[in-house]
């Protein structure tokens, strides 16, 4: 099972020439590893998208200063405003004092109402988003989610999408490389993974959710980046065939035992 027993940070992973990511492990009790990455680009106007851990704090400072001065630092995109993915964001507004949040009204309101300053925030969806270091960063909600203020995008320039939650998987082991994960074990991990983290997945509209699935194949982005997965550069349109498989087919394999419906089947049995 897991060989991690604490949460942990990682090498650094070149993306591409301007992408970096930061990555994070922690370990699941019963249920394997999840990796939580944060992802830079550099340039003269440097992009951090996400925040990474709280309780890896000084790490992931240590880290993000190896490959930038947080002086430098222009930019936060928030994905959404989970613990997982807001956690040092305190503390890089104090040490990068030039930075400014990206995020959407709802994201805004969620981080008044934590008590942060939103007055450096940049309002995606009013005011667009700024052509960051050359690169035209194209919102984009991800296929499912867990929080509504969630919002990824897909960087035309390098071929980059950027899928916040959505195609995280539970692990059975810490790797550096999504290709040494076995098909079965990609497949299990999505599966169990969007039924924690999505679990109304199970009652949306099949047709409309394959649909979306389908389109993120058709867009066809050179590299995939979720919060909770090694960068895919292969087998995108695979994965997405294992949450199509999951939730839209038939047999859909995935239910959640919480659900209305659930319950009233119990109370007939
Ligand atoms: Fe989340
Ligand atoms: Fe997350």
């Amino acid at each position: 099972m897991a060989n991690l027993s604490a949460p942990e940070m990682f090498d650094n992973q070149a993306v591409t020439k301007n992408w970096k990511m930061l990555s994070a492990w922690m370990p699941v009790p019963e249920l394997g590893v999840l990796p939580v990455n944060s992802f830079l680009l550099r340039g003269r106007e440097a992009l951090l998208v996400d925040t990474g851990l709280g309780m890896l704090a000084d790490d992931f400072l240590e880290r993000l200063e190896s490959e930038i001065d947080l002086e430098d630092l222009k930019w936060i995109w928030l994905s959404h405003m989970d613990a997982d993915h807001i956690g040092n964001l305190r503390s890089l507004l104090n040490a990068a004092p030039n930075a400014r949040v990206l995020t959407n009204f709802l994201g805004m309101g969620k981080l008044n109402l934590a008590g942060f300053d939103v007055s450096r925030v940049h309002l995606i969806d009013q005011a667009g988003v700024p052509d960051i270091a050359g690169h035209n960063l194209a919102p984009v909600r991800p296929p499912y989610y867990d929080a509504p203020e969630t919002i990824g995008f897909f960087d035309r320039d390098d071929g980059v999408f950027f899928a916040a939650d959505s195609f995280g998987a539970l692990l059975p082991n810490v790797v550096q490389d999504l290709a040494s994960v076995s098909d079965a074990d990609l497949a299990d991990g999505l599966s169990r993974w969007s039924a924690i983290d999505a679990p109304w997945l199970s009652l949306v509209d099949k047709g409309a959710f394959s649909r979306n699935l389908a389109g993120l194949k058709r867009l066809d982005p050179a590299i995939m980046v979720s919060s909770h997965l090694p960068v895919a550069r292969h087998g995108i349109s695979e994965m997405t065939e294992i949450i199509t498989k999951a939730y839209c087919g038939d047999a859909a394999i995935v239910a959640d035992p919480l659900s209305v419906d659930h319950l009233l089947r119990s109370f007939a049995a």
